[in-house]
C-alpha cells in the first residue's frame, strides 16, 4: 500500500422504512470494508472482493474513487493526490435496496477525509454524500448508524439520528435479481392523491414517534405506505404475498427496503421468530418464482467507523 492507509467499515442501510420516502433510513449489521491510501502520482490500483465484485468497475467510474475525488476537490487537494490504492471487501448485496451505493460513497468520503486530517466534520460529509447520492435516506444511516430522519432545504441537508427504543431484529429477504434505483423511481407517478400524502405524513411521523418512545403497537400500525410501494409492486413479483407471510410468521410488518427488490421485515427480538419470518419470506418469493436469500440482522449502532490506520 501507499504511505498512509486507512481501513474503514460502513454498514448497509434500508431507506424509506415504508412511509418515509427519501427521508427515513436504518443501518443494519452487514458491512463493506474499504482500505485506502492516496498517491501523488495519477494511478488507480483498485481491487474488489465479495458481493458484486464482477460488476463493480475498477477504473475512473468506480463510485468509491469518485467520492474520494469529490472530497479532495472540496478540500482543494485534487492536484496533490491524483491516485489511490484501494481494496474493497463487500458484504452488502449490490443493487438490492440495501444501500450498497451509499456505502461506497460514504466509505470513499470518510476514508479520504481521515487521510487529509479530518478537514470536514460529519455534517459536512453528510452534505457531500447527499449531493453524490441524490437523496439523504441511505447515506444518513451509513454515516451515523441507527435510525435517521433527513430533510433537504434548498439543497442543504439536516439529519437527526437515534437508536430505536424497541429491540428489533431485521429480516432482509434478498431476491436473486438486481433492481436499478433509476428504474424503480421511473415507476412512480408525478402526482399522488392528497389523501395518500396525508396517510404518509401521519404514518412516517408515527413510525419515528413509536421508535423513539418504544411503542410496539403503534410501530406495528405505522409500517405501511401509500406513496411508492404499490407502484413498485410490478417490479417485485410476490411483494404483497411476502408482506403477508412475514406478518403471519410474527413480524410487526414488512416494507420494501429502499427502492427494492429486497423486502425488510421488522421483528421484535423477544418474539424470537426472526428465522421463522425469514423462512416465510423466502417461501413467499419462491411461490412467485423468485429465488431469495434471507439475512437476519440487528440495527447497526455506530455507522461508518475506522477499523485501522497505519503508516
Ligand atoms: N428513497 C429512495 C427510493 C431509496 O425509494 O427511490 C433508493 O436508494
Amino acid at each position: 500500500m501507499g504511505e498512509r492507509s486507512i481501513r474503514i467499515r460502513v454498514p448497509g442501510t434500508s431507506a424509506n422504512c415504508g412511509p418515509g420516502f427519501d427521508s427515513l433510513g436504518l443501518a443494519c449489521t452487514v458491512y463493506n470494508e474499504l482500505t485506502l491510501s492516496l498517491t501523488h502520482e495519477p494511478r488507480l490500483d483498485i481491487k474488489v472482493t465479495g458481493e458484486g465484485a464482477a460488476d463493480i468497475p475498477v477504473d475512473e467510474r468506480n463510485m468509491v474513487w469518485r467520492s474520494v475525488q469529490y472530497l479532495l476537490e472540496q478540500a482543494q487537494e485534487e492536484d496533490h493526490f491524483q491516485g489511490c490504492i484501494m481494496r474493497m471487501e463487500n458484504h452488502i448485496p449490490l443493487s438490492r435496496g440495501l444501500g450498497s451505493s451509499a456505502a461506497a460513497i460514504v466509505a470513499g468520503l470518510r476514508a479520504a477525509n481521515v487521510l487529509i486530517d479530518n478537514r470536514f466534520n460529519r455534517r459536512e460529509i453528510m452534505q457531500f454524500a447527499t449531493e453524490l447520492e441524490g437523496h439523504p435516506d441511505n447515506v444518513g444511516p451509513a454515516i451515523f448508524g441507527g435510525f435517521t430522519v433527513s430533510i433537504v432545504n434548498n439543497g442543504k441537508v439536516d439529519t437527526c439520528s437515534f437508536l430505536p427504543k424497541v429491540k428489533l431484529k431485521l429480516v432482509a429477504a434478498v431476491p436473486d435479481f438486481p433492481l436499478d434505483t433509476k428504474l424503480a423511481r421511473q415507476a412512480l407517478p408525478e402526482v399522488i392523491p392528497f389523501k395518500d400524502a396525508v396517510f404518509n405524513v401521519g404514518h412516517a411521523s408515527m413510525l419515528v414517534a413509536a421508535l423513539c418512545r418504544g411503542n410496539e403497537r403503534y410501530l406495528r400500525h405505522s409500517l405501511t405506505d401509500a406513496m411508492h410501494q404499490n407502484y413498485r409492486a410490478k417490479l417485485i413479483p410476490g411483494l404483497q404475498e411476502v408482506f403477508r407471510m412475514a406478518r403471519y410468521a410474527g413480524a410487526l410488518g414488512a416494507v420494501i427496503s429502499g427502492a427494492g427488490p429486497t423486502i425488510r421485515a421488522f421483528v421484535l427480538e423477544r418474539d424470537q421468530c426472526a428465522s421463522a419470518v425469514a423462512d416465510a419470506m423466502v417461501a413467499g418469493f419462491a411461490q412467485n418464482g423468485v429465488k431469495a436469500n434471507a439475512l437476519v440482522l440487528d440495527v447497526d449502532t455506530k455507522g461508518a467507523h475506522i477499523v485501522n490506520e497505519w503508516t
